[in-house]
């Protein structure tokens, strides 16, 4: 018998009921639509599927579920399981090497969209620091037909992730990746630079929940002391690389939004909207050079 009885022979139906139990013991939390979702990626059904035929039995694919729900119960979110993500209107392939993109960062694209509304079929330079999985600048890209863009990331590992995607995104021609330390060697005038940095101050991340801490990347988390390392890189980066006419789009933790406009402020930048998330947090600053 396999992993809690999910084996060939049971029906989808007893297999969610089991699912269920097995990611509530772990901890997951909203344990039967967990075990949905998890049974839907790992016996590649629809929900469909499993409204139609719940007596149907799970046949050849019960290791893969039970794996997937073996790795669910210790604590790995299910994107990192499967291996992809959605984030905006693109799938994008995420490995350990890379931060899973939130929807929260979704916020980021949207204040960039609605700044640049009126300039869309312009062909906008896009700089990205921090690029990871290439989330955001294939966003932008594939909003703004003629821009091009450029991903930094200090993990050369994340870069090629992102180039993987932009490859399989048709973005390839438009989207160019690099590794290096925030701005170092670069030069160049840019449209647009964003950046979702990492803002965990240091003493945080051991509290982090375990899905988190323990598989997104230190480096794309850990903000240092408190948490503002990263802007105060970025903010004279943003300063010497915009163009004339051009904007930032920053994401920022709970609770950060006025230090790092100070920070902004002190370096010369001037902060021209923010944006809350979805659950009301400011999540997003933006604005040019003062
Ligand atoms: C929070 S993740 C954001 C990833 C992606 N942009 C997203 O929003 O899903 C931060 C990224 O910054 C990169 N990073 C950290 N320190 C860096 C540095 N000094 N220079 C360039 N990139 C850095 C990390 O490797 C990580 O990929």
């Amino acid at each position: 018998m396999s992993l809690e009885g999910v084996t060939a022979e049971i029906s989808r139906g007893e297999a969610l009921r089991r699912l269920a139990v097995l990611l509530a013991q772990g901890g997951v939390e909203e344990p039967a639509r967990e075990a949905a979702a998890l049974l839907r990626v790992a016996a590649a059904l629809t929900s469909r599927d499993l409204v139609a035929a719940p007596e149907a039995p799970l046949g050849a694919c019960a290791e893969r579920v039970a794996e997937f729900a073996r790795r669910r119960a210790a604590g790995e979110p299910l994107a990192r399981i499967e291996g992809r993500r959605a984030f905006w209107r693109h799938e994008f392939t995420i490995t350990p090497d890379v931060l899973d993109p939130r929807a929260d960062t979704e916020t980021l694209v949207e204040a960039a969209l609605s700044a640049f509304a009126a300039r869309s079929g312009q062909p906008l330079r896009v700089l990205d620091f921090g690029v990871g999985s290439g989330a955001i600048l294939a966003a932008l890209l594939g909003e703004w037909p003629c821009a091009s863009g450029l991903g930094v990331d200090a993990s050369a590992s994340a870069a090629a992730v992102a180039a993987a995607n932009f490859a399989a995104l048709g973005l390839s021609d438009r989207a160019r990746t690099l590794v290096g330390n925030w701005d170092e060697g670069l030069g160049g005038a840019f449209d647009v630079i964003v950046s979702n940095p990492p803002y965990i101050p240091s003493a945080d991340i051991p509290g982090l929940a375990r899905d988190v801490r323990d598989h997104d990347p230190l480096l794309a988390l850990d903000g240092g002391g408190d948490g503002l390392d990263a802007y105060r890189a970025l903010a004279p980066a943003f300063r010497r690389l915009l163009a004339p006419t051009g904007w930032f789009f920053l994401e920022i933790g709970a609770g950060q939004g006025d230090d790092v406009a100070a920070l902004l402020a002190s370096g010369g930048l001037s902060v021209k909207t923010r944006r809350r998330d979805l659950a009301g947090i400011e999540r997003v600053l933006g604005g040019t050079c003062a």
